[in-house]
């Protein structure tokens, strides 16, 4: 089998174009000692990740995306689905604020004291709870943001159904050439966490499949590992 054949053959299931098909097992093999390894605190490391002392669930190549994305497109908004600590809000916060522009609208099913004191101090930060699928969560998003340029990242329930339901609502919400981000598109085998049962890659398969207004940015593929892959989509 060529290179070329074999990244065709993974092709859903690797962060990565045809030009680095040699390297694949290597990026495979990293992605999930990555993931899984408990190299830190007996935990993965991702789970021992800040932003100004706040935990982010991340991986900093996706944050350092995230930052070339804001740069680029200078968002009005952005609307984070799934707060938890909120280390990625306030990251996403402080990148608006040194872009010049931007506000942060975060919607989780369960807000904490903690999270809401964390970003207590970050005035751009307006923080939503309840599902971010529930009509009425939904409403009061896009009273503040409709028809303005805002980014979206999806990143609270990953089951596929919950995913794909977001990914029909909030697409609406992207303006040509901006982005909806879809997060851990990397479970379920693609390459990580096998067993979680389908999940946010196979919402990204079936809402690409269903309309041809989005299409996956494999740029964002270029620092070859991603907790996001395929999950960049990028509006025509
Ligand atoms: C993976 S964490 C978010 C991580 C966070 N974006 C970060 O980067 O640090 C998922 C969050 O989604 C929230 N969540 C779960 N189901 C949800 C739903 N239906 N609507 C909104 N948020 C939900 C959970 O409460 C949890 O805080």
């Amino acid at each position: 089998m060529t290179d070329s054949m074999a990244a065709n053959n993974l092709h859903n299931q690797i962060p990565v174009n045809d030009t680095v098909a040699g390297y694949i097992e290597i990026i495979n093999e990293f992605s999930k000692a990555y993931y899984h390894a408990p190299v830190f605190n007996n935990q993965p490391v991702w789970t021992s990740t800040y932003w100004q002392g706040i935990p982010v669930l991340k991986c900093p190549l996706d944050l350092w995306l995230y930052q070339e994305i804001i740069f680029n497109q200078k968002p009005d908004f952005i609307v984070e689905c799934g707060v938890a600590f909120g280390g990625t809000t306030a990251y996403l916060a402080d990148m608006c604020k040194l872009v010049g522009t931007g506000e942060v609208i975060g919607v989780d099913i369960e807000i904490q004291p903690q999270t809401r004191a964390s970003l207590a101090k970050y005035q751009n930060v307006h923080l939503i709870e309840g599902s971010s699928v529930d009509i009425q969560i939904t409403q009061q998003v896009f009273e503040i943001v409709e028809n303005n340029n805002t980014l979206v990242i999806l990143d609270s329930d990953h089951t596929k159904d919950h995913v794909l339901q977001e990914l029909m609502i909030y697409s609406k919400l992207v303006p040509s050439g901006g982005y909806l981000i879809v997060e851990d598109t990397n479970i379920n085998g693609h390459p990580v966490y096998p067993e979680y049962g389908l999940g946010p890659m196979e919402a990204v398969e079936e809402f690409l499949a269903i309309q041809s207004e989005f299409y996956i940015d494999k740029d964002c593929h270029k620092f070859l590992t991603t907790f996001n892959p395929n999950g960049y989509l990028k509006k025509m």
